[in-house]
Parts: structure tokens; C-alpha cells; sequence
């Protein structure tokens, strides 16, 4: 009697090779220390997180000179897209910004909705820097079974699915997607880069 599993969630997991990944958090240390950086790179207004996500006109792609992160963000979106079983389309980055998270910064629960796909890039990531969190999206899903008591611990059961940052790691998921960022409980800062993808216009 086999059990099927249907409407998934995916996740693009993608680890950048160590000399991009270096040489991507040489450029973004860089930038950070620019008066650019100083004006643009500025408390939420609603968050505890450091973010130039207020400057949509501003791309750290640009701005840190990113052209390589570009082009492996893109290549995920289209891997990401033919995973799906879906006509490959030409992506473009809607979206670059810069998360700067200090000890005790965290990042409550959203969406980038009206995007295609999201993504998260980990600069720095010191250990319990703060995991990534996803809840388990199908809502009446999640109250039943902490009502029922069958929430677990495996992929089948889980209640919220946590991804530990790692400096180089890229994650991508589809941005209807509500998601947060745990607390930064280290004492080092948390650097991350987001972006948003749509099909190109
Ligand atoms: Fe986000």
C-alpha cells in the first residue's frame, strides 16, 4: 500500500565554489566600508535587520560589482524552473539587496510576493548566526496536527523546516513562500544577499 506524496515544495540548495566564494565576500566586505554603502545600507523600519532593501533602485550586484553571483543566481533560477518540469524563460534579477544582521537581529515571517523566485546568498554566516525558517506552508495543515499531536521531525512531518546559513551557500524557493530569519545569537554579524527573479521583460 504505498503512500504518494504530492504538491511539494522546492528548494534549490547550492553551494558556490570557494574561490567565487571568496572572492564574492572580498568584494561585499569591500563595499560595506564605501560611503555608498554608509547612506544605502540602513536599519528597516520595522525590523532589527540592516538592509539596503529600502533602495530598490539600488542593486548590490552593482554597487559591490557582483557580475559573477549574477550569473550563478540565474543559472539556479533556470535550473530551478527546468526542476519543474516547466518551458525554460529568460530571468532577470527584479531585485539585489544586502541583509546585515547584528547579534540579536532576526527577520519576522514574509513573502516577496509578485516575484517568480527568491533567493538568499550567505557572506558570513558564524555559527547560530540564525537559520533561514520556512513553516510548513499548507496552514490548516500545520494547526491540525499540532492539535492531532502528529507533528514529527522528518520531511514528512515537520512543522517548519530551518536551512543553517553557510558563507557561499545560495537557497532558492519560489517567492510566494513565507519565510523568516531566526535570531542571530552569536556575537559576529550575519551577512547575507537577497534577490528577487522574474521572467525578463
Ligand atoms: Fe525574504
Amino acid at each position: 500500500m504505498p503512500v504518494e506524496l504530492w504538491f511539494p515544495v522546492p528548494f534549490l540548495i547550492h553551494d558556490v565554489e570557494p574561490a567565487a566564494r571568496d572572492a564574492v565576500r572580498a568584494k561585499v566586505i569591500a563595499y560595506l566600508e564605501t560611503e555608498d554603502a554608509r547612506r544605502d545600507v540602513a536599519p528597516a523600519p520595522a525590523e532589527s535587520v540592516v538592509t539596503s532593501y529600502y533602495k530598490p533602485q539600488q542593486s548590490v550586484l552593482v554597487d559591490a560589482k557582483l557580475p559573477e553571483l549574477e550569473e550563478i543566481v540565474i543559472r539556479a533560477g533556470n535550473t530551478f524552473i527546468e526542476s519543474l518540469g516547466l518551458p525554460p524563460r529568460r530571468l532577470e534579477i527584479e531585485r539585489a539587496w544586502i541583509n546585515v544582521f547584528r547579534p540579536g537581529a532576526q527577520e519576522a515571517l514574509h513573502s516577496h510576493d509578485g516575484s517568480l523566485l527568491s533567493c538568499s546568498y550567505y557572506v558570513e554566516a558564524p555559527e547560530q548566526c540564525g537559520d533561514l525558517a520556512f513553516p510548513d506552508p499548507i496552514g490548516p495543515r500545520r494547526s491540525y496536527r499540532a492539535f492531532t499531536q502528529t507533528t514529527g521531525n522528518n520531511f514528512l512531518t515537520l512543522h517548519e523546516m530551518a536551512f543553517k546559513p553557510q558563507p557561499g551557500r545560495l537557497i532558492m524557493f519560489e517567492s510566494w513562500l513565507q519565510h523568516g530569519v531566526h535570531c542571530n545569537k552569536s556575537d559576529k554579524v550575519r551577512i547575507s544577499l537577497a534577490f528577487n527573479l522574474r521572467q525578463a521583460r
